[in-house]
């Protein structure tokens, strides 16, 4: 039987250690997630997110996928998540799509978001998903190396195009 928390402590790139724990996502853990999105996936960092944060996101993955988001604290702190979810198809191939995942820059490079993809990994097994999926903008280049160095391969080109429906002449004018 897997267990539903994961705990290490780790000391790697910081100067204290930290007991950093892995738990199934509650309802308390949807503010600060939120607002830890908020400050991770801005448009300005991620220009080409196809995907827009906001709370109907998260609320939205907790109400419809909870078994696949977790939440992670260093010492009690909320520091990161990893929204997720499964999509079958009528071939009854299953798919895991990870779809958010974020740590909070204080805590970066100390294994918190691989704890998280474990515990992701861990259900994926237990549901008998056939592959994983991810996306990521491509020069998210810490994304990249995180998502690379978990095994993910194959990356591939995706071309988003935008229209902007508003109308920066005639707003100008108008001014
Ligand atoms: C990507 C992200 C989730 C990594 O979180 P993290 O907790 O710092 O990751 P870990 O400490 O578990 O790192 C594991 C591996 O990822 C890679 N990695 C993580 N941060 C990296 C960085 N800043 N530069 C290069 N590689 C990095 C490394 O290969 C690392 O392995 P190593 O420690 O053996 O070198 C985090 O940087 C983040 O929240 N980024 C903003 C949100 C985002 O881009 N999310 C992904 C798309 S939804």
């Amino acid at each position: 039987m897997i267990s539903r928390v994961s705990e290490k402590t780790m000391a790697k790139n910081s100067s204290e250690d930290h007991n950093i724990v892995v738990k199934p996502m509650e309802i308390d853990d949807i503010a600060p997630a939120f607002h830890l999105g908020e400050k991770l996936f801005t448009l300005s960092a991620m220009p080409n997110l196809y995907r827009i944060w906001d709370e109907y996101e998260i609320i939205d993955f907790y109400h419809d996928s909870s078994e696949y988001c977790f939440s992670a604290f260093a010492d009690g702190k909320f520091v990161g998540f990893l929204l997720g979810t499964v999509i079958e198809k009528k071939t009854n191939r299953k798919y895991g799509y990870l779809v958010w995942t974020g740590v909070n820059k204080e805590y970066g490079g100390m294994g918190v978001a691989s704890m998280l993809f474990e515990k992701f990994k861990e259900v994926m097994v237990e549901e008998n998903v056939t592959m994983i999926i991810v996306d990521t903008q491509a020069d998210n280049h810490n994304a990249i190396e995180f998502f690379k160095g978990k095994g993910f391969k194959n990356p591939q080109d995706h071309i988003y195009l935008t229209l902007s429906l508003r109308d920066d002449n005639s707003r100008k004018r108008n001014n």
